[in-house]
């Protein structure tokens, strides 16, 4: 498809309470390097040229959101997120408006990181792709299974298992069924394309950084910050 007909709307899911944070507030309204994580992330998709539109899932007493200038941004949406990430996702699909012709490109509040090379690559592949594609990075460790008692039972092959990061790139309607459909029966939906293989639609691995890491536990701050100011280095070295 011709990039310049191309329809595409980010759905970030920003509804989380971040519990394993243990902050004050939910991880996404944490700043670091003089913005919210959830601000970092958001400028970073709208800062891609294929993104124009971001629709923002937000948990329903959010007192944070209307306090940042990203509120007043007309390319920004606002929705109404729900119990689970999968809800929140469904949620930002329906607002969606010729879903149809439309791809979703779905990414977590708390992936600040996420490189334009990344995106671009996945925009690449998923849209070409039957199904859809996601980011992924590939196991770096050796991989164990281990029994109730955490005793190793198994030295499991990571030749072939990946981290599932975000952005995941899909069609909206057959996201929308499939989130749907998943929700209905009670699937373990943990990210869209696990609400694919659900109805069995197997989307495409796009190998991407290790460095898109999903801010959760305290420890991931430090690094966080490390990451956001050497890309303010090199975008202020850039210009
Ligand atoms: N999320 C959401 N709606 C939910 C749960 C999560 O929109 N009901 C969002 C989070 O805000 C986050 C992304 O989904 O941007 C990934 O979820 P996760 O990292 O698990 O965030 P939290 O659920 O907030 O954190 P925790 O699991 O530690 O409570
Ligand atoms: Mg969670």
């Amino acid at each position: 498809m011709p990039e310049n007909t191309l329809s595409i709307v980010a759905i970030v899911p920003a509804a989380g309470v971040g519990s394993r944070m243990q902050a004050d507030r939910p991880k996404q309204y944490l700043t670091l390097q003089n913005k919210t994580i959830l601000e970092h992330t958001v400028h970073q998709l709208l800062a891609h040229p294929l993104i124009h539109r971001v629709i923002i899932a937000l948990s329903e007493q959010d007192p944070y959101f209307d306090s940042l200038p990203l509120s007043n941004d007309p390319r920004v949406t606002r929705v109404c997120g729900g119990k689970e990430r999968a809800d929140s996702v469904l949620s930002g699909l329906n607002a969606v408006v010729e879903p149809h012709n439309t791809f979703a490109l779905v990414h977590d509040a708390a992936r600040p990181n996420v490189s334009h090379q990344d995106i671009s690559r996945l925009i690449d592949t998923g849209v070409k792709h039957p199904v859809g594609a996601i980011l992924a990075s590939p196991v770096k460790d050796t991989m164990k299974r281990s029994n109730m008692s955490g005793e190793i039972t198994q030295t499991v092959d990571r030749e072939k298992l990946w981290h599932a990061l975000t952005p995941q790139l899909f069609n909206a309607e057959q996201l929308k069924m499939a989130l749907e459909h998943g929700l209905k029966t009670g699937a373990v939906i943990t990210d869209e394309a696990s609400a694919m293989e659900n109805i069995d639609r197997f989307p495409s691995i796009v190998a991407g950084r290790s460095d898109n890491i999903k801010v959760t536990s305290p420890e991931d701050l430090e690094l966080m910050t490390f990451y956001l100011s050497k890309r303010d280095f090199q975008e202020t070295t850039d210009v």
